[in-house]
């Protein structure tokens, strides 16, 4: 199929009233990603060469995510919404110029595979002018009907057109069409308004194909991978299904999920073989997990890589640039930001560790926190291969401690300490002999004089 051009049509102009929210409805997040972008990565991995995006007036959001993803595609804005074809013809000047297949999908349904995508391009290779995807639905009240006549299909009924009879049918429009390059536009220039909703249907298509003695083609998916989103509800429920599908797929790939429905993915989480994820585990976006390491209870990753070995967890958080090296430790408690934690070093309680690099085989004590703001600026804190930080000390950066340096607990830090110094920053102990037995002599006395 890679030698015939493709085009895919995203429709995204829809308000999505029902979602009650200031955001185009397609931007709302699936697995951290938006539902058009879920729908754009579909588009690209099926071969689609051009891809032209519908939206609506005043949405700089939607068409900076667009470019963002597929910085190619272009932006069609349809004005009034009069319909689905309607704004099919918003994009016209895309497939103006002659392209093999056209693609037409809804922003608002991000679940369709690139396998399902091929599967209506095939129907096309195999002589089709238009294809459609439909579905057996449990419910299908909403949906177009697709009607067959011996085993074709003749026409998509919208449910306000329907008739008593045609509402019992099951398999419904899923949304999806893909159309012969140069049969589109004199299919849109056939299609009519004068419906219950008064708006240009694009499964009028269908009708207006075979009255032209064109061949109609269908193809049917799973419920869950056309389901679309038109309010919170259906949200959760495509995210329920997507979270399904990450967490069977790392699991086919060689991962254990001890307790797999509470482990949340991102759509880009890289898993290698051999990693245990333990149970209550969030993975954000850019979250890479090399072999053999272990992400233990509770732990939030987000733009972090994880090598090989290491152990993170119970309850870490690693942030944004948070680099841990081969057999590395993160303990519970601990937040690593922007830094590089060499293989086999250790910050195993309740630390904070931000713009830094800890070098290979380093200990940091619990409760160790670099000092990386001061209100203004973010600095540096390099702690060398092989030192000691003693518990509840405070890396003041911009700091460097050279290798094999060995911090006292306690300790404040406010200047660059040598490789294999040692350095106390902390006020000394002062001890005097019974003064805890007179101190407490006294204060009994003064607690009695006072209640008198
Ligand atoms: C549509 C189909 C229906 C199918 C259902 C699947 C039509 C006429 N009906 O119905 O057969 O079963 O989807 O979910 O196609 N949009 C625009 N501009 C418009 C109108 C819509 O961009 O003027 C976009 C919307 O943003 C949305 C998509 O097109 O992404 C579908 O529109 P919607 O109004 O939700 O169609 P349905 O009534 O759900
Ligand atoms: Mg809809």
């Amino acid at each position: 199929m890679s030698d015939r051009s493709c085009l895919a049509i995203v429709l995204a102009a829809g308000l999505g009233t029902r979602m009650r929210s200031a955001l185009p409805k397609v931007m709302h997040e699936i697995g951290g990603l938006p539902l058009v972008g879920h729908v754009l990565n579909s588009v690209v991995e099926a071969g689609a060469n051009q891809v032209a995006v519908v939206v609506g007036p005043e949405m700089p959001r939607l068409e900076e995510h667009v470019a963002l993803r597929v910085p190619h595609a272009t932006c069609h804005v349809q004005v009034e919404r009069l319909g689905t074809a309607h704004a099919v013809k918003a994009a016209e000047s895309a497939f103006e110029d002659a392209c093999d297949h056209v693609l037409v999908l809804f922003g608002d349904t991000p679940l369709v595979s690139s396998q399902t995508l091929h599967r209506l391009r095939a129907c096309l290779a195999q002589g089709a002018d238009v294809a459609v995807l439909g579905f057996e639905a449990q419910d299908p009240f909403g949906y177009g009907r697709l009607l067959e006549r011996d085993g074709e299909l003749v026409a998509i009924r919208e449910e306000k057109e329907a008739t008593e009879e045609e509402r019992l049918v099951t398999l419904c429009n899923a949304g999806i069409m893909a159309f012969r390059g140069d049969a589109l536009s004199e299919l849109l220039a056939d299609i009519k308004n004068n419906n219950a909703k008064g708006e240009y249907y694009l499964t009028d298509a269908v009708e207006v194909a075979r009255s032209k003695g064109m061949r109609v083609g269908f193809e049917t998916a799973d419920e869950n991978e056309v389901q679309g989103v038109n309010d919170r509800s259906q949200l959760a429920s495509c995210e329920a299904v997507f979270q399904k599908v990450q967490r069977e797929t790392v699991m086919e790939n060689g991962v254990t999920l001890q307790a797999p429905d509470t482990v949340y993915f991102s759509w880009d989480t890289e898993i290698a073989p051999d990693v245990v994820v333990e149970p209550n585990v969030v993975f954000g976006s850019g979250v890479k997990v090399e072999s053999g390491a272990r992400i233990r209870a509770f732990s939030h990753l987000e733009q972090a890589h994880v090598s090989s070995e290491a152990i993170v967890g119970p309850y870490a958080r690693l942030r944004p640039g948070a680099e841990i090296g081969e057999g590395a430790r993160i303990g519970n408690f601990v937040e690593i930001k922007k830094a590089c934690i060499e293989a086999g070093a250790k910050v195993n309680h309740l630390s904070y560790i931000g713009d830094a690099r800890v070098g290979a085989k380093s200990n940091i004590g619990a409760g160790t926190i670099t000092c990386n703001y001061d209100g203004y600026m973010k600095h540096h804190t390099d702690i060398g291969a092989g030192c000691f930080v003693g518990s509840d000390s405070v890396l003041v950066a911009p700091v460097t401690l050279g290798d094999g340096a060995f911090i006292a607990a306690g300790s404040v830090v406010t200047s660059d300490v040598p490789a294999n110094a040692l350095t106390v920053g902390r006020a000394k102990q002062v001890t005097k002999e019974n003064r805890a037995t007179t101190l407490r002599d006294m204060l009994a006395a003064a607690k009695a004089a006072r209640q008198k």
